[in-house]
């Protein structure tokens, strides 16, 4: 039986990644199979990494492997990143690769799949010059970007659905 094809979803210290196993089902559900590898700072209570495992039978990938160790993960056929922060996407469009996270998604473009990006990134830091060059600069290098999502509380108290799907659209986009 042909394998299913393998989405690596990488989580960042977002507020918005408590509700990351939406994408994991929704990904499930359109046939993927999904390992996360999440940044360290997400690892520290951003998200129900034990749920997370179960949803995915795989443990969740974070720290580099030892040099004798073999990848617990198939190569990729596509990267989601959601939520990405400010941190993570600067880090990366700068080439910084000193977690496991930063090192999957510096080398995914490289690997020429489809990765598609759903910042979570409040106005205020989203203003910074930086992060504009950053976005130009991994655009250019054909990763695909969601809308702005600025994660504040709506008038309501609730705030505005992160609409997790959209990561999956991006990646069907030609
Ligand atoms: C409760 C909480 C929520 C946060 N939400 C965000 C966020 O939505 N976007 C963001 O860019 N940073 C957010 N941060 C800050 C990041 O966690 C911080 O910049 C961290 O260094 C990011 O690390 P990472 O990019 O390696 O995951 C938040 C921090 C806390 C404590």
């Amino acid at each position: 039986m042909a394998r299913k094809p393998f989405l690596h979803v990488v989580v960042c210290a977002a507020g918005v990644a408590a509700d990351v196993s939406k994408l994991i089902t929704c990904a499930q559900e359109r046939d993927w199979e999904v390992g996360v590898v999440a940044t360290p700072a997400a690892m520290n209570g951003f998200f129900d990494t034990a749920a997370v495992e179960t949803l995915t039978g795989r443990p969740i990938r974070s720290a580099w492997r030892t040099p004798g160790e073999p990848s617990p993960f198939p190569a990729p056929d596509a990267v989601v990143v959601a939520p990405a922060t400010f941190n993570t996407v600067n880090k990366w469009a700068a080439g910084i690769a000193d977690t496991l996270a930063l090192g999957t998604l510096c080398e995914a473009a490289g690997l020429g799949v489809p990765i598609a990006v759903l910042p979570c990134v409040a106005g205020a830091l989203a203003a910074h010059p930086a992060y504009r060059d950053s976005l130009t600069r991994l655009r250019g290098m054909g990763v695909r970007f969601g809308d702005p999502y600025a994660g504040g509380a709506e008038p309501d108290g609730g705030r505005p659905d992160f609409g997790w799907e959209r990561a999956l659209d991006l990646l069907r986009r030609d």
